[in-house]
């Protein structure tokens, strides 16, 4: 029988960073649900936060706590930040390019709730697409493909692999080290901006081993997605574009953020979502994003991918406005760790990246610092599992392994049911009454005979309605409202 000295769950930055940090000569396998391309990393389009030198790291600080509302943990926020200039250039020294300007030096730009411009991008809008790609070209393990994890083998503080279905066959991990990269919760939302495959399965197997998952009510609505298609994943319109002077405004032309807050545009990202909700709800407007500013062709060369997106749906950019809402874009909590990313009360399990709650981000995240996250905190992981050379042991494999049916004939109606629960009632606006209502509603489900996927998710969704019905207080993305 094998045994890995780690398997690594996801192939997003977190995941495949960490991949890339582990010595070649170590035996690794990466374990990716569908193809390694469906994940959030692909996807995004903003870019990687740098600070712009060591006068910049208190302020990057500053920002990222105020954005956070101040419910983030300042150790890891100055972790994020000290570690940001060397992560990155690790990357650019190693052959990664970001865009840079026509003198030749990077190209910093900003985004909302950033003091200062300090946010890397490649491909003009298409950082996350790049960067994947790179971190895929430079992957020195092997990744297994359409292999569903549906356990993690846990025994006392021990984890001693993964139970995964590949091809539908049950299969047995054994790791010395088991790295947790498997994103957030997307795809519990009737909208939002996430790969597919990105539905907090694995938060579900956390809550059923009793591990802590921290800050699960702080849901990160995206402001500006163009929200056209039947499909769950909708069109992001990046932070990048209203940093640079693009405007929110409502169908009369009217640019109303500036009644929500004194930064307008830049203001922090759950304030711009909660005011775009608020306009639309009380004047029943539909919300535009509008590009006057910009000249077309600049336009065309510093955002293609949105250009292309857009113009193959009919938008002229920058001429036209384009219709948007705030959608589901990112998981602020996760299963909590500690400043090594190890998962707590855990002798060899680490999580990294979305799925982890390292304190960074508060009840909310500063835009563009997620990338950076998952580089910094994966670096650390692995730096510490390195050191530390944890050996499982044959004679403590878990005895007790169950076997599941990953899916069954009425899942479909009720995985559609808890999106819009989702969606209705712990979203952007949550009632109490509505919060205590849809988790009787999610335990009536989980009591049905479903699939093993669609009963993680539940437990999953039931862990961010208790925190948001826990939390008596607004605070940045939960925001509580009186009937
Ligand atoms: C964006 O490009 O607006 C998304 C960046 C992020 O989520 O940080």
């Amino acid at each position: 029988m094998i045994i890995y000295d780690y398997v690594i769950i996801g192939t997003g930055v977190a995941g495949l960073n960490a991949a890339r940090l582990i010595p070649f000569d170590k035996k690794v396998l990466i374990v990716c649900k569908q193809s390694p391309w469906e994940c959030n990393t692909f996807w995004a389009q903003g870019g990687v936060v740098r600070a712009r030198d060591k006068d910049d790291i208190p302020i990057h600080i500053q920002d990222t706590m105020e954005a956070g509302a101040y419910l983030n943990d300042i150790k890891a926020v100055t972790l994020l930040s000290e570690k940001s200039i060397d992560v990155v250039d690790d990357l650019i020294n190693n052959g990664f390019q970001f865009d840079k300007n026509a003198k030749g030096e990077l190209a910093f730009t900003k985004e909302a709730a950033h003091s200062r411009s300090r946010i890397l991008h490649a491909d003009g809008d298409a950082t996350g697409r790049e960067l994947h790609m790179f971190l895929l070209e430079n992957c020195p393990h092997e990744i297994v493909t359409a292999s569903i994890v549906i356990d993690l083998l846990i025994k006392d503080d021990v984890c001693h692999g993964v139970h995964i279905l590949q091809n539908r066959k049950d299969k047995m991990i054994y790791a010395h080290n088991t790295i947790i990269a498997s994103g957030g919760v997307g795809s519990i939302y009737k909208y939002h901006t996430n790969s597919i495959t990105i539905s907090g399965d694995i938060q579900g197997i956390c809550v059923e081993k009793g591990m802590n998952l921290r800050d699960m009510e702080m849901i990160q609505f995206h402001p500006t997605v163009f929200v056209d298609n039947k499909n769950a994943r909708q069109q992001l319109l990046t932070e990048a574009l209203r940093g640079e002077g693009a405007i929110v405004e409502d169908e009369n032309g009217y640019p109303f953020l500036k009644d929500y807050h004194k930064d307008c545009e830049l203001a922090p990202r759950d304030v711009v979502s909660r005011a775009i909700f608020d306009y639309n709800k009380k004047t029943g407007s539909q919300v535009y994003l509008s590009f006057n500013k910009f000249k077309k062709n600049e336009f065309k060369k510093r955002f293609p991918n949105i250009y292309k997106n857009l113009k193959d749906v009919g938008f002229d950019l920058p001429f036209e406005r384009v219709p948007i809402s705030p959608a589901f874009h990112y998981s602020m909590g996760g299963i909590e760790v500690d400043l090594d990313s190890k998962v707590l009360g855990f002798k060899n399990l680490y999580a990294v990246g979305e799925v982890s709650s390292t304190g960074v981000h508060g009840a909310n995240r500063l835009a563009s610092n997620s990338l950076l996250e998952g580089l910094v905190f994966s670096d650390l992981a692995v730096k510490k599992a390195l050191n530390t050379d944890f050996k499982i042991d044959a004679k403590n494999y878990p005895s007790d392994i169950k076997y599941f049916t990953l899916a069954k004939p009425q899942d479909k109606a009720i995985k559609n049911a808890l999106r819009n629960i989702m969606w209705k009632n712990v979203g952007i606006v949550r009632v109490r009454q509505d919060l205590i209502d849809s988790l009787e509603e999610i335990e009536s489900y989980l009591k049905e005979d479903i699939g093993r996927l669609l009963y993680l998710r539940l437990l999953t969704a039931k862990s961010i309605i208790e925190g948001a019905i826990d939390r008596k207080v607004s605070i940045g993305a939960h925001f509580i409202k009186d009937k």
